[in-house]
């Protein structure tokens, strides 16, 4: 049986992309593996391998014994948290993706997937509709990792021949999953708040617009690459992937509509330089074109979507 596994299987994009794997192909067709156990009780009904990412025997052990037909590789230190732990979040940002692609040219594994972020766009990158080929400017060490990231899957494609694809995420926004670390994470932490019938605080600055996408649209973005002919993929770095562009004050509008009580005030902090250090939308062309890629889930339609998910979770009783 063709398998694939998930490495970071416990965060943000990796239990909603297992979630969506698992619906595809079936539980038993998807190993899971992260260094904490993932808490959602759906995403362990798949095997699940205890995986440091960054050990270099491990990683190329359960590769080699998996025979994988496609790995994602999720695994990462994001933006905020990355600032503070410098150093370490380079080592597992570059290690654990080394090690996969090394894996691959031993020919353990037929197709990889990377994400790539934002996060590689900085100051001198034009900040509206950023063009696939841009400069990448990244100002932050998470930035740095993905930048470098991308130029090393392109030369493993190059060099070895190995299918990895890879595509450059904007803020993620989901409700079955929470994301940690990340500068665009306050676009989830805000529906929490306000289904919870709580005042937020903003840690950017209302007008402060980031490209941003509804979860599951990047997850079928993400299966439509992965599942695309190889000779369409002509980005071999990460391709630009866009969705909607909002402020926060945009998206507590959006909430007001349907929760008319909720409050926001805004205390700006250290994330408020690396929002703006990013672009605020993206042009994604070049993946219309090569894989047909399309968003469809814009601003209101996301916030009646986590208003009601949310709010559903919250009166569902803890076991
Ligand atoms: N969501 C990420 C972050 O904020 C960007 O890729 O770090």
């Amino acid at each position: 049986m063709a398998k694939t596994l998930v490495i970071g299987a416990a965060g943000q994009l990796g239990i909603e992309l297992v979630l969506a794997l698992q619906a595809q192909y079936g539980v038993d067709s998807i190993d899971v593996s992260d260094i904490r156990v993932p808490e959602d009780e759906g995403v362990m009904r798949s095997r699940f391998l205890h995986l440091d990412a960054t050990d270099e025997g491990a990683v190329s052990k359960v590769l080699e014994e998996g025979r994988y037909e496609a790995v994602y590789h999720l695994a990462a230190m994001l933006s905020a948290t990355g600032e503070k732990k410098p150093i370490a979040a380079w080592d597992l940002n570059m290690q654990s993706l080394l090690n996969v692609l090394e894996a691959a040219k031993e020919g353990w594994v037929k197709r990889i997937f990377w994400p790539s972020s934002i996060a590689v766009f900085g100051p001198q990158t034009p900040k509206k509709l950023v063009p696939q080929d841009a400069l990448l400017d990244p100002t932050t060490v998470y930035g740095i990792s993905k930048q470098a990231g991308e130029f090393w899957c392109r030369y493993y494609h190059e060099k070895y021949g190995v299918d990895v694809r890879s595509l450059r995420y904007p803020g993620l926004i989901g409700h079955r999953s929470v994301p940690g670390g990340g500068t665009t994470d306050y676009a989830v932490d805000i529906y929490y708040k306000a289904v919870g019938g709580e005042d937020y605080t903003c840690f950017l600055k209302a007008d402060q617009a980031l490209p941003m996408m509804y979860m599951d649209d990047a997850v079928r973005g993400t299966l439509e690459l992965m599942a695309a002919p190889e000779e369409r993929i002509q980005v071999r770095t990460s391709y630009n992937l866009g969705g909607m562009s909002f402020t926060p004050s945009e998206v507590a509008n959006s909430i007001q509509q349907i929760l008319p009580n909720f409050q926001v005030d805004y205390a700006p902090d250290e994330r408020q330089a690396i929002a703006e250090s990013w672009p605020e939308s993206i042009d994604d062309s070049q993946a219309a074109e090569d894989w047909g890629w399309k968003p469809q889930v814009d601003l209101s339609e996301m916030t009646s979507i986590m208003l009601d998910a949310i709010g559903k979770k919250a009166q569902t009783p803890v076991h």
